[in-house]
């Protein structure tokens, strides 16, 4: 499968770094210009496997810049649009009828599993190496990305580099995360202040508390949907195509800020169960943190330890390409022309399936399961017939098997790697590491389980157990919360780049039957 430009990127680092330092550019474009980039970066991405045949634009014009460059990540991104367009361009025209791969009726019948069927710039999934967002891995990203206020990287960080393929400076960094923290704070302030104005709060607060939190956060999406600029604009039938991405980048900017702030309010109305913690008040906004931190410390977890959890969640949970339910519906339903709040949501009720986002809630059960019928007893042979039986009841075991992963996922060992730095002794997490070592070899026996290994669910809920967040039905919530960064840069690029709607062909099984008789 295609590897990536991280070597690229790391070269252009320090000449990067260089020139912001001497003042030449703001945005971070080097004075080599954006074909030069564009070809070394992402333009190189499929160079092996498949991906070999992405085009070298021949004909692609390198450019370079002496005029002076606004700041900013939005000016990045819309100086990046030509070339990126251009290099769309030439690949459909050197290559467009090239064939990448065939359609077996296995794989209609199988859930289109292994289809190459879509164009995804963020992050790609290779089935042994595991994630890579924009050619990083997690150990990678957490070792290269700017703007560190301990040791993993913010978000804001994560979020400029899906969006241009460039690590972005230090400066670059602060410059976006001042943005977004602008953003959540004026989102809470109006909130909380115009009393006479109905507001998403007022909508959540008029569900039931026990409404499911996930059901709460897709609600509180649509019920923000009044705010897009986007539609607004395309209501007003004044905006060109060419500028459809500029209102999705906003809308998609403001729904990443207001996230946090509505989930939070969803975490102390509806799952806390100290009546104290109980609050119907819109959270406070501390813009001087980063998006992860005070989402942790909205959500009554001040600690350091809380706000590095918290950082690391939104990282691994961000991106896992085009494919999984989550960033596919985003997608799909954004092509469409949808914006962002209407997309995200229909993205955030596919992650509410258990099958997807929300066996992280369902692990937490089952592992409390194991807890009470177990009682420590935690030989092998006791939780071998444990999960035979979780088996044999006609469930899955929760965090274990991935459409694509042939491997333990990369975003379970570096949660095991953080477990063990922060909370090496914790009972539930010796569960964890024992189930490790005996699910794999009882889901291999089945003969049926394609990958038997730990995805990210299988850890994620006990990090939080340790830290104090113990509501499982909310864990679904902060993976939402995180996928909003991968998901909705995406939609921005898909609108900057003129993806058409999606619209693949289906069949009826007698056509099928028909085909091959
Ligand atoms: C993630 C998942 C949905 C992928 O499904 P998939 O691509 O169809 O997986 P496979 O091709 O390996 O499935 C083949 C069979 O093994 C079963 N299987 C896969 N993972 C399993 C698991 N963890 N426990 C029990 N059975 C499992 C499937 O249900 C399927 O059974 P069937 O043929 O009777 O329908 C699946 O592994 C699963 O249900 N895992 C548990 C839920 C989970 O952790 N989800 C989060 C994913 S990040």
């Amino acid at each position: 499968m295609c590897r990536h430009q991280n070597h690229h990127l790391s070269a252009l680092l320090p000449v990067e770094e260089e020139e912001e330092k001497k003042g030449k550019h703001a945005g971070g474009l080097s004075t080599r210009g954006r074909g030069e980039r564009s070809s070394n970066g992402s333009g190189d991405e499929g160079k092996r496997g498949w991906g070999s045949r992405v085009a070298h634009t021949k004909n692609h014009r390198r450019r370079s810049f002496s005029t002076k460059i606004p700041s900013g990540l939005k000016s990045l991104v819309e100086r990046q649009i030509p070339d990126e367009i251009s290099r769309l361009k030439a690949l459909k025209q050197n290559y467009g009828n090239e064939k990448v791969g065939e359609v077996t009726v296995n794989m209609i019948m199988g859930g289109m599993r292994g289809i190459l069927g879509l164009l995804y710039e963020t992050s790609l999934l290779d089935a042994n190496d595991g994630i890579r967002f924009r050619g990083l891995t997690i150990p990678e990203l957490q070792e290269k990305l700017p703007g560190k206020r301990g040791q993993e990287p913010i978000p804001e960080a994560l979020l400029f580099l899906l969006l241009t393929k460039k690590v972005p400076t230090e400066h670059e960094v602060e410059d976006l995360r001042v943005d977004l923290m602008g953003r959540a704070e004026k989102f809470a302030n109006e909130c909380s202040k115009d009393k006479n104005k109905k507001n998403v709060f007022d909508v959540l607060r008029a569900l039931p508390e026990e409404t499911h939190p996930m059901t709460q956060l897709s609600t509180a999406c649509l019920a923000m949907q009044n705010d897009s600029q986007f539609s607004k604009m395309y209501a007003s039938g004044t905006m060109k195509k060419t500028e459809y991405w500029k209102y999705i980048y906003e809308d998609a900017l403001d729904l990443i800020a207001k996230l946090p702030v509505v989930a939070a309010f969803i975490y102390k109305r509806s799952c806390v169960k100290e009546a104290a913690r109980k609050s119907s008040d819109v959270p406070t906004v501390d813009a001087s943190l980063d998006l992860a931190a005070n989402f942790s410390q909205m959500m009554g977890f001040p600690s350091n330890e809380c706000k590095e959890l918290m950082r690391l969640y939104y990282t691994i949970h961000a991106d896992h390409e085009g494919g999984n339910v989550s960033a596919h519906a985003t997608h799909l339903v954004g092509s469409a022309l949808s914006d962002p709040y209407l997309s995200f949501s229909a993205g955030l009720n596919g992650l509410a399936g258990p099958l997807h986002g929300l066996a992280n809630q369902e692990v937490l059960k089952w592992l409390k399961e194991v807890q009470h019928a177990l009682k420590g007893d935690y030989s092998t042979e006791t939780v071998k017939k444990f999960v035979e039986n979780t088996l044999k009841s006609g469930r899955v075991v929760p965090g274990y098997g991935h459409a694509v992963l042939r491997r333990t996922d990369p975003r379970y060992e570096c949660q095991r790697e953080f477990a063990l730095k922060y909370m090496r002794d914790d009972e539930l997490f010796q569960l964890v590491s024992r189930l490790y070592e005996i699910v794999p070899d009882v889901l291999k026996a089945t003969g049926k389980v394609q990958n038997p290994w730990p995805n990210v669910d299988a850890h994620s809920g006990v990090l939080l157990q340790h830290f104090g967040i113990k509501e499982e039905n909310f864990y679904t919530v902060m993976f939402g919360v995180s996928r909003s960064i991968g998901c909705l840069s995406q939609l921005i690029l898909s609108r900057a780049h003129g993806y058409p709607i999606e619209r693949p062909k289906s069949v009826t099984s007698a056509c099928l039957e028909e085909k091959f008789k």
